[in-house]
């Protein structure tokens, strides 16, 4: 039997159809190339309407990428980053933020991925101390990758506890769409009208086909990005399919449109997955991702239909994960299945 791999990643599914054609059409004759054409100026534009004209916009292809150059750009080797243990940072890039920014990355545990003042206050003991690494950077992930988001009260909490301690705030904003949908705010509202200096805004788990924006709310401290962005082989010739593809993810509010879509199915999931008894929800579900218990009898099963990722196998805790086109059906048919394994 094929696996079904629809809910193992929002980067499983396709390319939403409107950016599918924003990126045909801009396969029209010959541009200019590294950014000087006329669809990515109009992309930038864009972003700065929804951030404020006095920002800085530079796209890159991946989220690895965006988080990696931006941090880069606002630290020294001697620094250090400070991030949830669960931070894609930490986990999925292979060590990359370390390799790239010479910086160490500083991590913290959390129960549902998300930092507090708190919790990072005793990691500042070594500020100042020239035998220790020097904070410079929080980093934290916007919706969390346990599916949870932060709140206003929490982001401008964090924001200012970091600002009274000479800390820059770097949000990943792999799913900063699903955090905004969530909270019912637009994307300024949630990062630089709370004190966030610098954002990996992205695309790629939204419907793009690839793509994200290193938005900086401080030109001063991008003032060296484009080198390390062309240094760490990011500066794409043809970046008008980039660009193109933000231009339709801001046409007709598509970006809002696909990360609604998303956290409904995953409510829903939810909402299917609490009527199991012997199903436990385990993360608040606030964005487009269900973490749930399933005893690990019922669990092997259900992973021989599904493919989903199951971070921690001694707590059989599966990331079940919605897109912008996840079908209910789909839905309907993988409860249905756990349902059934469970009765045998
Ligand atoms: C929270 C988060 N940040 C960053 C990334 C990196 O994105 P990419 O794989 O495009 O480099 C991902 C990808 O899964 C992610 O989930």
């Amino acid at each position: 039997m094929t696996l079904n791999v629809e809910f193992g990643s929002d980067n499983h599914s396709g390319v939403h159809p409107n950016i599918m054609k924003a990126i045909v059409d801009a396969n029209n004759g010959y541009s200019i190339s590294y950014g000087e054409d006329e669809i990515t100026k109009n992309s930038i534009k864009k972003i700065k309407e929804l951030f404020g004209s006095d920002v800085d916009v530079f796209f890159v292809y991946n989220g690895i990428a965006a988080n990696i150059l931006g941090l880069k750009t606002v630290t020294n080797s001697f620094n250090s980053i400070i991030c949830a243990d669960t931070a894609h940072l930490n986990v999925h890039e292979c060590c990359g933020p370390e390799k790239f920014t010479g910086c160490k990355l500083v991590i913290i545990p959390t129960k549902d991925g998300k930092l507090k003042p708190e919790l990072i206050k005793p990691y500042l003991i070594g500020t100042g101390d020239i035998h220790m690494a020097q904070p410079k950077v929080v980093s934290i992930t916007q919706s969390t990758e346990l599916g949870t988001t932060y709140n206003l009260d929490e982001l401008n909490k964090l924001c200012s506890f970091a600002h009274k301690n000479n800390l820059l705030v770097h949000v990943d904003g792999a799913r900063l769409c699903n955090a905004a949908i969530f909270l019912k705010k637009d994307l300024k509202e949630i990062t630089r009208d709370v004190g966030v200096d610098i954002l990996s805004f992205g695309g790629t788990k939204n419907g793009m086909m690839y793509g994200e924006a290193v938005v900086f709310f401080d030109k001063k401290i991008a003032k060296d990005f484009e080198f390390y962005r062309k240094q760490g082989m990011q500066l794409t010739s043809k970046m008008r399919f980039i660009s193109a593809q933000f231009n339709a993810f801001f046409e007709y509010n598509l970006w809002a449109k696909n990360a609604e879509y998303a956290n409904k199915m995953a409510q829903y999931l939810k909402n299917e997955l609490c009527k199991i008894t012997e199903v436990k929800i385990v993360q608040k579900v606030e964005a487009n991702m269900v973490y749930a218990y399933i005893p690990r009898k019922y669990l092997q099963k259900l992973r021989e239909k599904y493919f989903f990722h199951v971070f921690d196998e001694n707590a059989c805790e599966a990331r079940l994960m919605c897109s912008f086109n996840t079908k209910k059906e789909s839905i309907d048919d993988l409860v249905n299945s756990l349902r059934n394994i469970i009765k045998k």
